[in-house]
Formats: structure tokens, C-alpha cells, sequence
């Protein structure tokens, strides 16, 4: 059998080794069994239990792992993290924004049970994932500092703002600059929130936290450049989601400014420069391996 065969990937033994803790800190922190409509909780669930790569909640560990800190207490920000990124994924399906049926190999959430309840499903979640954090983690001053960074990633200078951005630049005319501000914001503020929320539960300081966030924007920007990429190159059975959705919206996207290879060489060229940014951390492999992963992945 040759070498590589026997040698996985960093990234896959990082998967193997915390994937596990990450679903287990779902089912612990996700919402109990409650005296809301079973309707609102089994969408949730749907959506939230439907699978996904993890990657935010990925980072949350590996961040915290990065600088030295306890994974335990990192777990219900973890879970905070995926709630937010869940509930992100059933609005940008509704009809009103991406208008998609595929999500994670299933029917989107709106598909399965209905607009209203996607919408709810969504809201509820999104402040779900605020008292998990406020709840669980067990300093309170960094629960606060965690709670904080989460709320301004996920809100109007974040992901909502980068949402509004992108459906107002459908159509547009190519726009570098425009492009970079949709995605920082709609996907790139939630990645580095991950990491920054990762750093602060396991006690950074402010230097350490400014390279973590500068890795995070790095990496979160090149996430989305190559999910612009697959939607262009990928299939419905590798992605989960139905490709070629970009191009008939006329969304703004990097293949389409700037070409697929270019588009490419800039995601390597971001995760180079994110790569930098961790060197004096007390365990950066993690870190690293997520990066990498970053611009490998195929779905
Ligand atoms: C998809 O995110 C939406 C973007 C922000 C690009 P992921 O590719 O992380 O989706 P899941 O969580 O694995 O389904
Ligand atoms: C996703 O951008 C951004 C958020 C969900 C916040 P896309 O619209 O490109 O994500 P996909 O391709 O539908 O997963
Ligand atoms: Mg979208
Ligand atoms: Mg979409
Ligand atoms: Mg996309």
C-alpha cells in the first residue's frame, strides 16, 4: 500500500480526535425538550442534526487548544458557534434570499416543514445560541467577552450585514472590493468569531487574540472564495447543496470576477498568509490543519 495511503490527513486525525466532542457538545447545550410547539423544535433539530462538516465548532477547539486552554469549557461555545451557523444556512435558503430545495443532502428546512417555521426555526436558534454560551461556560467574564464577539460577528457588521450585501449585489457588475466586503462579512465574520471565542475561553491575551482574529479573516475570506469555487466545479452528490445556484442568481462572486484560477491561487495565497499569523502559539497544528483543509476540501 503506498505511504500515503496509511497516513491521513492532518486534518482527518484532527477530525477523528475532536469531531466526537463536537457532537456530543451539541446534544448537551442544544435546546431540551420544551414546552415550545413540537413543530418549532423538531425543525430545529432537522436542521441542526442534519449533519454539516462542523468546521466553526472545529476552530473553537482547535483555537482554544492553540493557546493553551481546557477543550471542556470551550465546548458550549462550540456548540453557540453551529447554532449561529445553522440557523445562518435556513435563512439563506428561504425563498426570499437564495431560494435553495438541497441543504446537507436534504430537503432545505422551509422544504421539509414550511417558510414560517424555517424563519422561527432560524430565530430561535440564533438566541439559543447566546444563552448556551451565557449558561455553560463556566468564567462568567469570559463568557461575556465570547457571548459579545459571537453577537457583533453573527449581527449588522457581520454575517446579516454581508447577507443584505449579497442580495443587493445580485446582478451588479463586478466589483473586487464590493466582493471582498460581502464576503468578510457574510461568512468570513462568523469564521472569525470562531477562533476569537476559541482564544478568549482559553484565556489569550490581547496580542495573542489580534493574531488569532488576523488568521481568522484570512481563512474565513478564503473559505468563501472556494465555496464560490465548487458551486461553479462541484456536484449536487459532493456538495450536499445544488450547484451552479451563483451563476443563475448573477450573485457577485470570485470566479466570476476574477476567473477560477485566479480565484484559486488567491485562496492559497490567504491561507499562506493565514498560516503566518500563528507562528509563537503554544499548539498551532490544529490551526494549521484546519487552514489547509480550508483550501483542499471538495465539499
Ligand atoms: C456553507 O458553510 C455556507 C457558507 C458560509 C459558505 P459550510 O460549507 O460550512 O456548510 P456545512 O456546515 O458543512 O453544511
Ligand atoms: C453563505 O453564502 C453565507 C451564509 C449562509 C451566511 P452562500 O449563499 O454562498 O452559501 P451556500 O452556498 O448557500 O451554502
Ligand atoms: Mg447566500
Ligand atoms: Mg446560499
Ligand atoms: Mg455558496
Amino acid at each position: 500500500m503506498p505511504d500515503h495511503a496509511a497516513k491521513p490527513h492532518p486534518f482527518e486525525r484532527l477530525s477523528d480526535r475532536l469531531s466526537p466532542l463536537v457532537e456530543q457538545a451539541l446534544r448537551r447545550f442544544a435546546w431540551p425538550e420544551s414546552s415550545a410547539p413540537r413543530r418549532l423544535v423538531e425543525a430545529m433539530n432537522y436542521s441542526l442534526f442534519a449533519g454539516g462538516k462542523r468546521l466553526r465548532p472545529l476552530l473553537v477547539l482547535a483555537a482554544c487548544e492553540s493557546v493553551g486552554g481546557q477543550l471542556e469549557s470551550a465546548l458550549p461555545v462550540a456548540a453557540a458557534l453551529e447554532m449561529v451557523h445553522t440557523y445562518s444556512l435556513i435563512h439563506d435558503d428561504l425563498p426570499a434570499m437564495d431560494d435553495d430545495d438541497l441543504r446537507r443532502g436534504r430537503p432545505t428546512c422551509h422544504k421539509a416543514f414550511d417558510e414560517a417555521t424555517a424563519i422561527l426555526a432560524g430565530d430561535a436558534m440564533n438566541t439559543f445560541a447566546l444563552q448556551a454560551i451565557l449558561d455553560n461556560v463556566p468564567d462568567p467574564a469570559r463568557a461575556v467577552a465570547a457571548a459579545r464577539e459571537l453577537a457583533v460577528a453573527a449581527g449588522l457588521e457581520g454575517m446579516v450585514g454581508g447577507q443584505m450585501a449579497d442580495l443587493e449585489s445580485e446582478g451588479a457588475a463586478p466589483d473586487l472590493a464590493r466582493l471582498r466586503y460581502i464576503h468578510e462579512h457574510k461568512t468570513g465574520a462568523l469564521i472569525t468569531a470562531a477562533v476569537v471565542c476559541g482564544g478568549i475561553i482559553g484565556g489569550a491575551g490581547s496580542a495573542t487574540l489580534g493574531r488569532l482574529r488576523n488568521y481568522g479573516r484570512r481563512i474565513g475570506l478564503a473559505f468563501q472564495v472556494v465555496d464560490d469555487i465548487l458551486d461553479e466545479t462541484s456536484t449536487a452528490e459532493q456538495l450536499g447543496k445544488s450547484p451552479g445556484k451563483d451563476r443563475d442568481a448573477g450573485k457577485m462572486t470570485y470566479p466570476r470576477v476574477m476567473g477560477l484560477d485566479a480565484a484559486r491561487t488567491h485562496a492559497a495565497e490567504l491561507v499562506t498568509a493565514a498560516l503566518a499569523e500563528l507562528t509563537g502559539l503554544a499548539r498551532p497544528d490544529g490551526l494549521r490543519a484546519i487552514a489547509e483543509y480550508f483550501v483542499s476540501r471538495t465539499h
